[in-house]
């Protein structure tokens, strides 16, 4: 196959800073160094080399709410190709009682359209033997070694304690690694019916109805749990300072525990609920939502110190008209923002730019980190021959103001509609293919693979049988004298 010269740039990784052309062949990286040659030339003068984006939370073409997620496997990963981002990690979702290995089935074909390459979660939505059993060839078979449980959407995804609790006990032996949707699903419940019996149906209600408090308990909850359950534990969008400092807690007491937080909360506030243009405020609906100035600062002074380890969009796209189901009632408001173009342009622009990040913690919070936490580094999110060449040539010179006009995405509007951009994308390569040149859109649809994800070591672990989960144990009580109890 064709060769080619990524030349004359400065290539950035998470460590490193450095000038060196890079050379590509058969979708790798083959040489880094002064002076290559190859088939074709990209010119990065002027540019950052560094690896392209893993964006680890998205949902394409998602049932939720009653709809689907307009963006799917398609449009979404062009959305992602044209802002920087080169793989993308979706949400497999069984309907309750559902088989995991059918729901995978289905998220198959519907990811065959990928313009790049992707992997998935598993959610447990549900619990029962097939799902304990089940687990073990998702992990051992299917090539994922994550499992979502969402902690909030009473009544319809939110798992109760002891099916967390079961389910985090069955990821620790089979080396997979848990994620939670952190929201105490009770009270928010609560709280919305209250909100609309007073009358309060409003997008801004929504917000009314998940404070900060529900986001830290539930990820103190699910912490504990997962220390319980001795497993690492993965806490999607992280949205306010009651659940970072949780994380941070955890970390500095030596838990493995991660949090994400998203390019939305770190960008727009919780004055976006008050619009009075209803359309605008539940556009920008989703769970957890904005927060204030403080929770902003909070999260990016984590992913400077690094208790925070990972940016990402928990891209969720709805249409206006999608939106409107919820006109009157709050709570029907399709749960959901778009990002996935502009994750790594607004980024760059309100953290390298504004001098709140480094240009590598700029790397490591969008590629690199990810890669090492979802265990497929240094195949992704490096610089290093051997690795796939999914490269991002990034012109810190270019800008934009961004607009739903000129976007990827196949929605109507865009949450940063307005916002300038510095820094943007020259090329965007997917496994060696150029994807985007100097603006110009030349995805090639299915040309994304999946990517497998092997398990995580699971240290003297046996597996255990269904029964054995569910008969009564011997409670194991470390630390306190047996004798007398
Ligand atoms: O509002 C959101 N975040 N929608 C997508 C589903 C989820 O909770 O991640
Ligand atoms: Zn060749
Ligand atoms: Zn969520
Ligand atoms: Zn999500």
């Amino acid at each position: 196959m064709a060769s080619k010269v990524i030349k004359g740039g400065t290539v950035v990784t998470a460590d490193l800073t450095y000038k060196a052309d890079v050379k590509v062949e058969d979708g790798k990286i083959v040489e880094i160094g002064p002076d290559l040659s190859g088939d074709t030339v990209l010119d990065a003068s002027g540019c950052y080399v560094m690896p392209g984006g893993i964006d680890p939370h998205v949902h394409l073409e998602m049932p939720f709410m009653g709809t689907y997620s307009t963006d799917d496997f398609e449009s979404g990963t062009r959305a992602g190709l044209a802002g920087g981002t080169t793989m993308v990690v979706d949400f497999c979702l069984p309907a309750p009682g559902q088989s995991l290995l059918e729901a995978l089935t289905m998220w198959d074909n519907k990811s065959t359209r990928a313009n790049c390459d992707y992997s998935f979660h598993m959610a447990i939505t549900w619990w029962g033997e097939q799902v304990f059993n089940e687990m073990e060839t998702v992990v051992r078979d299917k090539g994922i070694n994550t499992f979502k449980h969402f902690m909030a959407y009473k009544g319809a995804l939110m798992v109760q304690d002891d099916e967390m609790y079961a389910s985090f006990q069955r990821c620790a032996e089979l080396g997979a690694m848990p994620l939670v949707h952190a929201e105490n699903g009770d009270v928010v419940a609560d709280l919305s019916a209250r909100l609309l019996a007073e009358g309060n149906n409003g997008p801004e209600a929504h917000a009314y109805s998940r404070p900060p408090q529900v986001e830290g308990e539930a990820t103190n909850r699910a912490i504990m749990i997962a220390d319980m359950a001795g497993v690492p534990l993965y806490v999607v969008h992280t949205s306010c300072e009651e659940s970072h400092e949780a994380i941070r807690r955890a970390r500095q007491q030596g838990k493995r525990v991660y949090g994400e937080p998203l390019i939305q909360h770190l960008t727009l506030d919780d004055s976006e609920y008050f619009n009075k243009d209803w359309d605008h405020a539940a556009r920008r609906v989703m769970s957890p939502p904005f927060r204030n100035k403080q929770h902003q600062d909070s999260l990016w002074a984590g992913l400077a110190s690094g208790s925070l380890q990972v940016v990402a969009t928990d891209h969720c796209a709805f249409t206006t008209e999608q939106k409107r189901t919820g006109l009157g009632d709050f709570t029907k408001i399709p749960n959901g923002t778009g990002g996935l173009e502009d994750r790594m342009p607004m980024l760059w622009s309100n953290g390298v730019a504004t001098g709140r990040l480094t240009m590598n913690e700029f790397v490591a919070v969008t590629s690199t980190n990810i890669a090492k936490i979802l265990n497929i580094y240094p195949r992704k999110g490096a610089i290093l021959v051997g690795a796939d060449a999914d490269i991002v040539v990034w012109d810190p010179a270019k800008e934009k103001t961004i607009s739903a006009a000129s976007q990827q995405s196949s929605i109507d509007y865009n949450v940063f509609e307005g916002k300038h951009v510095t820094g943007l994308p020259r090329f965007t390569l997917t496994r060696g293919e150029v994807a985007i040149d100097d603006g110009a859109v030349k995805t090639r649809e299915g040309h994304g693979q999946f990517v497998a994800r092997e398990p995580y070591q699971a240290v003297g672990r046996a597996l255990s049988t269904w029964k054995e989960l569910t008969a009564p144990r011997k409670v194991e009580r470390s630390g306190i004298p047996q004798s007398g109890v």
